[in-house]
Formats: C-alpha cells, sequence, structure tokens
C-alpha cells in the first residue's frame, strides 16, 4: 500500500517524517489540546486521502490510547476509507493470560479494540509469547509483527565484536537467535521467575562466562529489573563486559541509573520507542511493511 498521506500525532513527528520520506509521500499532525480536568481535543487535517497511515506508539499507553480511539474514527469521518495503523510499540502484549482468577486478559481486549478500528495494523516486536500471531488476538484485522533484533544484532556485532547475545528469558530466544544466526554469534537465554513488577530473578545457562563480553539483549525494558538482575550475574560469572540492546527502551524511572549501577556499559534501544539510547532506526522496517501491505 502506499498512502496518500502519513497522519501522526505532534510528539512523533520526527518518526513521521522519516517514514513519510521513505514511503515518498507527505505527513501531517494531529494537533492535541488538553483541557483543564484532562480530556483531550484532537485537530485532525479536515480532508484525509482515502488510504491512511497513521502512526501512533503506544509507549506511556493509556493516554494515547485514548487519543488513539478517537482519533481513528475521526479519521474515518474526514474521508480515510483504509486505515493502517502503525504502532512501533504495541502496549499490553505481556498481560496474555489471567495469572489469578478474575484477572482481564489485556492483551486480547486492547488488540480487539484496536483491530475494530483498523483495517491493519504493523508493530515491532510485540510481545507474543503465549499466542503465534497477532492474528489470533486481532479478529478481522490483518497484523504485521516484524523484529527489530537484526538491526540491533548488527549493532551490537559491530561494537562487540565476538559478543555472546544473550536473552535474560527464555522468551528472547527469537531475538537473540534472530540477531545471532545474521551476525554469526552465538547466543543463549536465561531463565526468570517473576515475582512483582521490580522483582525477578534470573538464572544463567549453563556455558562459561568468564572472559567474555555478553550483550543482553530483549524486547522491552521498563523498570530495568530484568536486565539488571541478569547483568549482576553475568558480571558475578566472570564476564569482561556487559551491554545491553533491546527494541523498546522504555527505561522507567531510575533504571537507566540502576543499568550503570550493576555494572552495565552501553545500553541501545532503536526507535520504536523514542528515547536518547535510540541508536538504530526502524523507519526504513516500517516503510518496507507498509509498502508490502
Ligand atoms: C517480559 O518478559 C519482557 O520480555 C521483558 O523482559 C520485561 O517486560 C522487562 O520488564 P522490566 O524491565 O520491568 O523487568
Amino acid at each position: 500500500m502506499i498512502p496518500g498521506l502519513v497522519l501522526a500525532f505532534d510528539d512523533e513527528r520526527t518518526m513521521a517524517q522519516s517514514l513519510a520520506q521513505a514511503l515518498g509521500v507527505a505527513s501531517a499532525q494531529i494537533g492535541r489540546h488538553r483541557f483543564p480536568d484532562g480530556e483531550s481535543k484532537l485537530h485532525l487535517p479536515p480532508d484525509l486521502p482515502a488510504r491512511l497511515v497513521l502512526l501512533r506508539g503506544l509507549h506511556q499507553p493509556n493516554e494515547k490510547l485514548v487519543e488513539l480511539l478517537i482519533a481513528l474514527p475521526a479519521a474515518r469521518a474526514l474521508g480515510a476509507r483504509q486505515i493502517l495503523l502503525v504502532c512501533p510499540y504495541l502496549a499490553y502484549m505481556r498481560q496474555d493470560m489471567a495469572f489469578t482468577p478474575g484477572e482481564a486478559v489485556s492483551q486480547r481486549h486492547i488488540a480487539a479494540l484496536l483491530a475494530g478500528q483498523v483495517d491493519g495494523l504493523i508493530t515491532i516486536d510485540p510481545h507474543l509469547h503465549r499466542i503465534q500471531s497477532l492474528d489470533e488476538v486481532m479478529p478481522g484485522c490483518r497484523g504485521v509483527a516484524l523484529t527489530a533484533a537484526p538491526l540491533l544484532g548488527a549493532w551490537a556485532a559491530a561494537q562487540v565484536p565476538g559478543a555472546l547475545l544473550l536473552g535474560p528469558d527464555e522468551e528472547a530466544l527469537q531475538w537473540v537467535a534472530a540477531a545471532g544466526q545474521a551476525q554469526g554469534l552465538a547466543y543463549a537465554v536465561c531463565r526468570k521467575q517473576r515475582f512483582g513488577d521490580r522483582d525477578v530473578r534470573v538464572a544463567l545457562p549453563d556455558l562459561p562466562l568468564a572472559g567474555r563480553a555478553v550483550v543482553l539483549m530483549d524486547d522491552v525494558a521498563s523498570t530495568g529489573r530484568t536486565l539488571v538482575e541478569a547483568a549482576t550475574a553475568v558480571l558475578a560469572a566472570g564476564a569482561a563486559s556487559v551491554d545491553v540492546a533491546v527494541t523498546h527502551g522504555l527505561f522507567i524511572g531510575e533504571a537507566l541509573s540502576q543499568l550503570r549501577a550493576a555494572g552495565v556499559g552501553q545500553v541501545w534501544s532503536s526507535d520504536a520507542v523514542p528515547h536518547a539510547t535510540a541508536v538504530v532506526s526502524v523507519a526504513g522496517l516500517l516503510a518496507g511493511a507498509v509498502r508490502a501491505f
């Protein structure tokens, strides 16, 4: 699909321009006004093309979801017939089962909510742990899940030749395998147990780590505790260095300083979430998927 326009919220102007440029189309912005009571008023370009790409990443998810759920039907009312949502970071994908009776499976409900509003969705490294594809939770909507792991792997391989790529948990096997195989680097995963938002324990794989340069790779760093625990264990096992590469760098609160305090050297992320650690751009990856849609 070649859209008539890439439409984005004002705080994602940089990614919108990169994506539009890669597609050879124009970009435009959705203006926002915040009322004193916290409600949002949106302002879209009044004449929208029939084929529209709407870019919206869902870091800081709740506020952005509400705005997105206003913007999507508004875009249809203003002329968009086919809407492709490009959502570099798709939030709520980790709540994928009821861990206690009565707990909402947010992954399913948020995905279905979006599926009802768009014709397609393109995202990067969504947390698909207990399901194989987005189609399982997005009825009637074509979902495309891309991965930034090869881009991050290429970056890590250039910075740390011969590194061991280590996933902090078993779900990360898909990312370290994709990156390791593409770069000819060794890879492995740890085992993780989570006891609370900031309480995780990580057990290392049965591998000699003494003197190794290790790059920890994961889909998302939120509080950073997973990576802190993994880095601490890796260094205690005698690794020469430990760096971090994640697709989605949320790095909530003190996450980055805690990683540094744990002995992590470099912290790299993709620009799927705008952050100071972003070193690889996913704009080209997204543009390719839009074209192929
Ligand atoms: C979950 O399994 C994800 O892949 C990440 O490992 C996790 O969400 C990271 O969260 P945090 O940084 O809060 O430990």
